[in-house]
């Protein structure tokens, strides 16, 4: 216990170091970067999120989070059931609860299944995304869980278009939307697959200043149809480059760990123009552990 409190109580100096202003939700700690390996703690507005490799917590752990007080919850990283979390200590978070990020508030919940509605690995993605966007622009979000993405581009001052396979997730982005005082109904949202839509929108000759494109590593769409990131980025991103206004960006991530860095620019670069420049951008400063996020914001 005295060596675990002592490194959860350095890895919470670190972080206070990072001044995340108008931000209540990081990563706390991060495995192997904190000394801790296996384990992670994400804070949401005072709630804390323990994820860890393995069925038990350990003793020592459960001892911290009691002591602590703060609602605590835990789930496994390595379950094959995605279940949401489970309440380990201190008042229990029945309700969605709002979150703060450089300003913008996301809904969040600890029922709502394995994810909690934000990935905060893509904080400063979010945040580089609402710079780029600016009034009269259109931002496509494609694969867009919750849409924060969405939020960002549109208190950037685009109209958005939100688009993912999954109903409660393109109500829970109007809810967002809401949160932060943008009228849901003044934006597009479209249920369906990706690849469908972008073909459709590239016939019909409709074009945006702005694409996100963060796939799942893995999915299958509702006709059965596999994507997987280490095999078919390249043809995602030659589809939406089909529908870039000139001048436009293309933000590319993925947490696919069999793409190396490398081999993932390469992907990116050989589907879009030679013209195209590509930045390259580091994960959060609080994501201290495995590199595992590549980030590409091409501009063609
Ligand atoms: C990893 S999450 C994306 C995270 C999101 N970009 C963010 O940062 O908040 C994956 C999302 O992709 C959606 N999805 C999976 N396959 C899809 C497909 N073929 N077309 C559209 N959405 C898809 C899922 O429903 C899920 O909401």
């Amino acid at each position: 216990m005295p060596l675990l409190g002592s490194l959860l109580e350095k890895s919470a100096q670190r972080r206070a170091s990072l001044q995340l202003t108008d931000t209540d939700a990081f990563r706390l700690v991060d495995g192997v970067g904190d000394q801790l390996p296996g384990i992670h703690i994400d804070l949401f507005a005072g709630r804390r999120l323990i994820s860890i490799v393995g069925e038990q917590l350990p003793q020592d752990l459960k001892e911290w989070a009691a002591k602590i007080g703060a609602s605590t919850y835990w789930k496994r990283l390595d379950q094959h059931e995605r279940e949401s979390p489970r309440h380990l200590s201190g008042v229990p978070q029945r309700e969605p609860f709002p979150i703060l990020e450089h300003g913008v508030r996301y809904q969040v919940s600890f029922q709502a299944g394995y994810s909690q509605g934000i990935f905060l690995d893509q904080r400063d993605n979010r945040e580089r995304v609402r710079q780029r966007s600016q009034a009269g622009d259109s931002v496509l979000n494609t694969f867009a869980y919750t849409g924060a993405f969405s939020v960002c581009a549109a208190l950037g001052g685009a109209i958005t278009t939100t688009l993912d396979l999954s109903q409660p997730y393109l109500d829970w982005a109007r809810d967002n939307m809401h949160l932060n005082e943008i009228n849901p109904d003044g934006h597009y949202f479209c249920k369906g697959d990706t690849f469908h839509w972008l073909r459709r929108f590239a016939r019909q000759g409709r074009t945006f200043n702005g694409i996100v494109l963060d796939p799942p590593t893995f999915s299958r769409d509702d006709k059965g149809k596999v994507f997987r990131a280490e095999e078919d980025y390249g043809h995602l991103v030659e589809l939406a480059a089909a529908c870039l206004a000139p001048n436009g960006w293309l933000l590319c991530t993925t947490n696919c760990r069999r793409l190396a860095d490398h081999e993932f620019e390469r992907t990116v670069r050989d589907a879009l123009p030679k013209s195209t420049r590509l930045e390259a951008h580091a994960m959060p400063p609080d994501f201290v552990g495995e590199n595992y996020l590549k980030s590409l914001l091409a501009v063609i």
